[in-house]
């Protein structure tokens, strides 16, 4: 099982006091250094989003990122003409398709790729076009499932945020839905990541779900980065990930 380490909330903490003070040579912490301690922790590729606010990282980021860090990138991106031409100048190894409102803390849901198939179906064809491998980050509806088969992705990324805030009552059903929707991917022939709200107290309550290939984690890394440093705190969640049965 490979992990996608989301450094994001590095920018955030960052913007926090630097936002509008772009060029100060004490702007801190650095995103690129959070990337490369990610890979000295083990991580298999660097997640960062580039929102149309730009609230957290950057397009600088991206770039020094993109040039400076020898992992894998995935771009997560809003469905928009002007992240699609951003995405097309980064050339990321990957993008993962979101939806973006202004207003949310995170990305809260999933992509509605059946209710927007053929506007997201346009957006997969021109990033695959440019050699870009895509993912949606969707819901775990089989409807769902079925609309990103429709448009052409190579992957999808299950959204976990409702599985992770689950108490007793429904922590049975979300896990169903997870594993339906895993195993409705893998039939059709998709490659099935997971992300949103993973922690290392809920990580091996996923490991049930079947075919996951791939956890895109970043809060809680960010967190434990805290106590540990960054490099430490991948290794962490990196060890607890060997325990997946299918990996
Ligand atoms: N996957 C996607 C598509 C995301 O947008 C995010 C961040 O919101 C994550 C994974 C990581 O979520 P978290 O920060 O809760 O680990």
């Amino acid at each position: 099982m490979l992990l996608g380490v989301n450094i994001d909330h590095v920018a955030t903490l960052r913007q926090a006091r630097y936002a509008l003070l772009p060029d100060s040579p004490h702007a801190e912490p650095s995103p690129l250094q959070a990337a490369l301690d990610s890979r000295d922790g083990g991580a298999d590729s660097i997640t960062i989003h580039v929102r149309g606010d730009r609230r957290h990282m950057q397009d600088r980021d991206a770039f020094e990122i993109r040039k400076l860090c020898p992992l894998p990138l995935n771009f997560e991106m809003g469905v928009t003409a002007e992240m699609t031409k951003l995405a097309l100048k980064l050339r990321p190894d990957f993008a993962c398709l979101v939806p973006e409102t202004r207003e949310e803390v995170t990305t809260e849901g999933g992509l509605d790729v059946a209710g927007r198939l053929a506007e997201v179906k346009n957006c997969v064809a021109t990033l695959q076009d440019h050699g870009i491998r895509v993912s949606l980050f969707i819901d775990p509806d089989l409807h769902q499932i079925a609309a990103a088969v429709a448009s052409g992705a190579e992957m999808v990324e299950l959204h976990t945020g409702c599985f992770a805030n689950s108490v007793d009552g429904t922590h049975e059903r979300e896990i169903g839905r997870l594993i339906e929707a895993a195993k409705a991917g893998h039939a059709a022939g998709i490659q099935v990541n997971a992300g949103h709200g993973i922690n290392y107290s809920n990580i091996y309550r996923l490991f049930v779900v079947p075919h996951l290939v791939e956890l895109n984690i970043g809060h809680s890394i960010v967190a434990r980065a805290m106590r540990v440093g960054f490099t430490e705190a991948v290794r962490e969640i990196k060890d607890l990930m060997v325990a997946y049965p299918d990996a």
